[in-house]
């Protein structure tokens, strides 16, 4: 691997977030380690963003601790990581039902997926990370918004902004981002919203800029609005025009 190359691992790669902004790294010459579940559909996208960079695809759950040592051998094996973003997450169950009513069992199950999970990846890839690397959070409005329905996944959400926050106050060198990307037109999203209409909601390749400005330039730790940030960015370039 040249001493000049880039490598990111993003968990959920292969839909939704997650997959757009393998496209968008994929164009810039990142090198991509890719995981999600399904084998078929990770597996088309590794083929497909292979005629770009160099991409590893390892189909699997994260919440799963041995495929995160996987996915730290093959970190390792690339000469390390420049950014870990921590997309797959869980909605947990649609319809999304009241605090009152949420089964426990499913609570547990997102809070394994949202906290856990992307706490574990990041603790099977700590040797891998380079000097500054970015450690990427996708968490949501519903971390800081008391929404009828989303206490579960809100829960979750906001267990992991503070994760990632103290994480971000515990090791300096690191540039250490949790992010809202926004409502999106996602799987995810739909299921948020069952039988509802969302084409009005922006695809996520909307939000990849942003994303991609956190990942190369060198912005302070903190939260951010994928939103915001992108509208900021493109103020900026409409008066540099
Ligand atoms: N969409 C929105 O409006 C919205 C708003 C705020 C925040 N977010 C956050 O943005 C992130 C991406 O959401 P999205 O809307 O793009 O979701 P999505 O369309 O449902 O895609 C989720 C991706 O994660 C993978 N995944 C899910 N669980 C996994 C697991 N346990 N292990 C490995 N991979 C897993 C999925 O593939 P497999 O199913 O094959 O594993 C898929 O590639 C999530 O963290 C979500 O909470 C989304």
């Amino acid at each position: 691997m040249h001493a000049t190359e880039r490598t990111a691992l993003i968990t959920g790669a292969s839909r939704g977030l997650g997959l757009a902004l393998a496209r968008g790294l994929a164009h810039r010459g990142w090198n991509l380690i890719l995981t999600a579940r399904d084998a078929e559909r990770l597996g088309d996208v590794r083929d497909e963003l292979a005629r770009q960079t160099h991409v590893a695809a390892i189909p699997g759950d994260v919440t799963d601790a041995r495929h995160r040592d996987a996915l730290a051998v093959l970190a390792r094996g690339h000469g390390g990581l420049d950014a870990l973003i921590n997309n797959a997450g869980a909605l947990g169950p649609s319809p999304l039902p009241p605090v009152l009513e949420y089964p426990l069992e499913a609570l547990r199950a997102v809070l394994e997926a949202n906290v856990v999970a992307p706490l574990g990846m990041l603790q099977a890839v700590r040797d891998a990370l380079k000097p500054g690397a970015r450690v990427l959070s996708i968490t949501s409005d519903a971390a800081v918004n008391a929404y009828p329905g989303w206490g579960g996944y809100g829960a979750s959400k906001a267990a992991l902004e503070q994760l990632t926050a103290v994480l971000g106050t515990e090791n300096p060198t690191l540039r250490v981002y949790w992010v809202d990307p926004g409502d999106l037109r996602t799987d995810m999203h739909q299921a948020a919203y069952p039988g509802e209409d969302i084409s009005d909601r922006p695809l996520p390749e909307v939000r990849v800029p942003a994303l991609i400005t956190l990942l190369e330039d060198a912005l302070p730790s903190g939260r951010y609005s994928a939103a915001s940030l992108g509208t900021v960015l493109a103020n900026a370039r409409e008066s540099a025009a």
